[in-house]
Protein backbone atom coordinates (compact mmCIF):
# COMPACT_ATOMS: atom_id res chain seq x y z
CA UNK A 1 0.00 0.00 0.00
CA UNK A 2 2.63 2.64 0.72
CA UNK A 3 4.78 1.31 -2.00
CA UNK A 4 1.98 2.25 -4.22
CA UNK A 5 0.84 5.71 -2.78
CA UNK A 6 3.71 7.64 -4.66
CA UNK A 7 2.59 5.94 -8.16
CA UNK A 8 -0.82 7.41 -7.59
CA UNK A 9 1.03 10.52 -6.70
CA UNK A 10 2.58 10.49 -9.84
CA UNK A 11 -0.10 9.75 -11.88
CA UNK A 12 -2.88 12.76 -10.24
CA UNK A 13 0.54 15.24 -10.46
CA UNK A 14 0.95 14.33 -14.48
CA UNK A 15 -2.41 14.59 -15.00
CA UNK A 16 -2.71 18.26 -13.28
CA UNK A 17 -0.17 19.01 -15.23
CA UNK A 18 -0.85 17.98 -18.68
CA UNK A 19 -4.36 19.69 -18.46
CA UNK A 20 -3.15 23.24 -16.86
CA UNK A 21 -1.64 26.14 -18.18
CA UNK A 22 1.47 27.33 -17.98
CA UNK A 23 0.55 29.47 -15.06
CA UNK A 24 -0.40 26.52 -12.98
CA UNK A 25 2.06 24.31 -13.58
CA UNK A 26 4.27 23.55 -11.36
CA UNK A 27 7.80 25.74 -11.06
CA UNK A 28 10.15 22.60 -11.53
CA UNK A 29 8.17 21.86 -14.97
CA UNK A 30 8.53 25.17 -16.01
CA UNK A 31 12.47 25.05 -15.34
CA UNK A 32 12.96 21.70 -17.01
CA UNK A 33 14.72 23.53 -20.08
CA UNK A 34 16.70 25.44 -18.19
CA UNK A 35 17.96 22.24 -16.43
CA UNK A 36 19.22 20.85 -20.17
CA UNK A 37 22.10 23.64 -19.96
CA UNK A 38 22.24 24.59 -16.47
CA UNK A 39 21.38 21.19 -14.64
CA UNK A 40 18.06 20.86 -12.30
CA UNK A 41 20.94 21.91 -9.23
CA UNK A 42 21.28 25.04 -11.34
CA UNK A 43 25.01 24.29 -10.69
CA UNK A 44 25.69 24.90 -14.85
CA UNK A 45 28.99 23.42 -16.45
CA UNK A 46 31.86 25.65 -15.86
CA UNK A 47 33.21 26.84 -19.02
CA UNK A 48 29.71 26.20 -21.03
CA UNK A 49 26.85 26.68 -19.04
CA UNK A 50 27.17 29.07 -16.43
CA UNK A 51 25.89 28.38 -12.70
CA UNK A 52 21.98 29.92 -11.47
CA UNK A 53 22.97 29.02 -7.88
CA UNK A 54 24.48 31.03 -5.12
CA UNK A 55 23.95 33.37 -8.15
CA UNK A 56 20.54 34.72 -9.40
CA UNK A 57 19.07 35.19 -5.89
CA UNK A 58 21.40 38.45 -5.69
CA UNK A 59 20.53 39.61 -9.63
CA UNK A 60 16.54 39.38 -8.88
CA UNK A 61 16.79 42.18 -5.29
CA UNK A 62 17.08 45.02 -7.63
CA UNK A 63 14.55 46.08 -10.26
CA UNK A 64 17.38 46.19 -12.98
CA UNK A 65 18.49 42.88 -12.11
CA UNK A 66 14.77 41.34 -12.67
CA UNK A 67 14.43 43.22 -15.99
CA UNK A 68 17.68 41.76 -16.68
CA UNK A 69 16.64 38.02 -16.29
CA UNK A 70 13.31 38.33 -17.90
CA UNK A 71 15.41 39.30 -20.88
CA UNK A 72 17.79 36.96 -20.82
CA UNK A 73 14.83 33.87 -20.54
CA UNK A 74 13.20 36.02 -22.73
CA UNK A 75 15.62 37.57 -25.42
CA UNK A 76 18.49 35.19 -24.81
CA UNK A 77 21.96 36.09 -23.99
CA UNK A 78 24.95 36.60 -26.37
CA UNK A 79 28.72 37.26 -26.07
CA UNK A 80 31.66 36.87 -23.16
CA UNK A 81 30.67 37.08 -19.66
CA UNK A 82 32.69 36.09 -16.77
CA UNK A 83 30.63 34.03 -13.50
CA UNK A 84 32.02 33.26 -10.26
CA UNK A 85 35.61 34.07 -11.91
CA UNK A 86 35.10 31.48 -15.03
CA UNK A 87 34.82 32.90 -18.51
CA UNK A 88 31.99 31.97 -20.85
CA UNK A 89 31.75 32.44 -24.39
CA UNK A 90 28.71 30.68 -25.25
CA UNK A 91 25.08 31.52 -26.47
CA UNK A 92 22.21 31.44 -24.81
CA UNK A 93 18.97 30.83 -27.13
CA UNK A 94 16.22 33.07 -26.59
CA UNK A 95 13.08 31.12 -25.14
CA UNK A 96 10.36 34.07 -25.85
CA UNK A 97 8.67 31.61 -28.71
CA UNK A 98 8.22 28.65 -25.92
CA UNK A 99 7.86 30.38 -22.56
CA UNK A 100 4.99 32.87 -22.41
CA UNK A 101 4.98 35.73 -19.38
CA UNK A 102 3.79 33.01 -16.95
CA UNK A 103 6.34 30.47 -17.83
CA UNK A 104 9.00 33.11 -17.73
CA UNK A 105 8.06 33.96 -14.21
CA UNK A 106 7.74 30.48 -13.20
CA UNK A 107 10.86 29.31 -14.49
CA UNK A 108 12.66 32.19 -13.13
CA UNK A 109 10.94 31.38 -9.29
CA UNK A 110 11.62 27.92 -9.61
CA UNK A 111 15.71 29.57 -10.08
CA UNK A 112 15.52 31.53 -7.17
CA UNK A 113 13.08 30.16 -4.60
CA UNK A 114 14.29 26.57 -5.22
CA UNK A 115 17.91 26.25 -6.96
CA UNK A 116 19.25 29.63 -5.04
CA UNK A 117 17.05 29.12 -2.17
CA UNK A 118 19.71 29.27 0.25
CA UNK A 119 20.56 32.68 -0.83
CA UNK A 120 16.77 34.22 -0.86
CA UNK A 121 15.59 36.81 1.38
CA UNK A 122 12.46 35.73 3.42
CA UNK A 123 10.51 39.09 2.23
CA UNK A 124 11.43 38.79 -1.71
CA UNK A 125 8.81 38.94 -3.84
CA UNK A 126 8.49 36.67 -6.46
CA UNK A 127 7.89 37.15 -9.93
CA UNK A 128 4.14 37.54 -11.02
CA UNK A 129 3.12 36.94 -14.87
CA UNK A 130 1.89 40.67 -14.45
CA UNK A 131 5.35 42.18 -13.71
CA UNK A 132 7.21 39.52 -16.86
CA UNK A 133 4.26 40.94 -19.24
CA UNK A 134 4.75 45.11 -18.33
CA UNK A 135 8.52 44.23 -18.42
CA UNK A 136 8.15 42.63 -21.96
CA UNK A 137 5.64 45.47 -22.92
CA UNK A 138 8.44 48.33 -21.98
CA UNK A 139 11.56 46.33 -22.76
CA UNK A 140 14.12 47.86 -25.79
CA UNK A 141 15.65 44.92 -26.20
CA UNK A 142 15.31 42.35 -28.86
CA UNK A 143 18.26 40.19 -28.48
CA UNK A 144 21.20 37.87 -26.81
CA UNK A 145 23.35 41.18 -27.42
CA UNK A 146 20.89 43.40 -26.41
CA UNK A 147 20.85 41.56 -23.31
CA UNK A 148 24.41 41.61 -22.52
CA UNK A 149 24.47 45.48 -22.93
CA UNK A 150 21.57 44.96 -20.44
CA UNK A 151 24.29 43.18 -18.18
CA UNK A 152 26.92 45.10 -18.79
CA UNK A 153 24.76 47.93 -17.03
CA UNK A 154 23.90 45.81 -14.49
CA UNK A 155 27.47 44.84 -13.69
CA UNK A 156 28.41 48.50 -13.33
CA UNK A 157 25.50 49.63 -10.75
CA UNK A 158 26.34 46.60 -8.78
CA UNK A 159 29.58 45.80 -9.26
CA UNK A 160 29.34 43.10 -6.52
CA UNK A 161 27.44 41.02 -9.12
CA UNK A 162 30.85 40.32 -10.83
C1 LIG B 1 20.66 25.72 -24.74
C2 LIG B 1 21.25 25.99 -23.45
C3 LIG B 1 20.52 26.92 -22.50
C4 LIG B 1 19.20 26.89 -22.11
C5 LIG B 1 18.09 25.96 -22.59
C6 LIG B 1 19.05 27.94 -21.12
N1 LIG B 1 20.24 28.58 -20.94
FE1 LIG B 1 20.57 30.14 -19.69
N2 LIG B 1 22.45 30.37 -20.46
C7 LIG B 1 23.05 29.52 -21.37
C8 LIG B 1 24.37 30.03 -21.72
C9 LIG B 1 25.35 29.38 -22.69
C10 LIG B 1 24.53 31.24 -21.00
C11 LIG B 1 25.74 32.17 -21.08
C12 LIG B 1 25.68 32.99 -22.37
C13 LIG B 1 26.95 33.79 -22.63
O1 LIG B 1 28.05 33.24 -22.46
O2 LIG B 1 26.84 34.97 -23.03
C14 LIG B 1 23.31 31.41 -20.20
C15 LIG B 1 23.08 32.45 -19.32
C16 LIG B 1 22.01 32.55 -18.45
C17 LIG B 1 21.84 33.56 -17.43
C18 LIG B 1 22.78 34.71 -17.13
C19 LIG B 1 23.64 34.42 -15.93
C20 LIG B 1 24.45 35.58 -15.46
O3 LIG B 1 25.21 35.38 -14.53
O4 LIG B 1 24.34 36.71 -16.00
C21 LIG B 1 20.65 33.29 -16.79
C22 LIG B 1 20.03 34.07 -15.64
C23 LIG B 1 20.07 32.12 -17.43
N3 LIG B 1 20.93 31.69 -18.43
C24 LIG B 1 18.87 31.54 -17.07
C25 LIG B 1 18.22 30.57 -17.81
C26 LIG B 1 16.86 30.11 -17.56
C27 LIG B 1 15.98 30.59 -16.41
C28 LIG B 1 16.55 29.21 -18.53
C29 LIG B 1 15.25 28.51 -18.78
C30 LIG B 1 14.07 29.34 -18.99
C31 LIG B 1 17.75 29.06 -19.37
N4 LIG B 1 18.72 29.89 -18.90
C32 LIG B 1 17.86 28.21 -20.47
C33 LIG B 1 22.50 28.37 -21.88
C34 LIG B 1 21.16 28.00 -21.76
Amino acid sequence: MSLRRPLWILLLTSTIVSFSTWAAAPSAESFQRCAACHLATGEGIPGAFPPLKDRVASIATSSEGRIYLVSVVNSGLMGAITVAGTPYMGVMPAQGSVYDAAGISEALNHAVQVIDAENVESDWTPFSATEVQTILDNGQWTNGQETAKLRQKLLEKYPDLQ
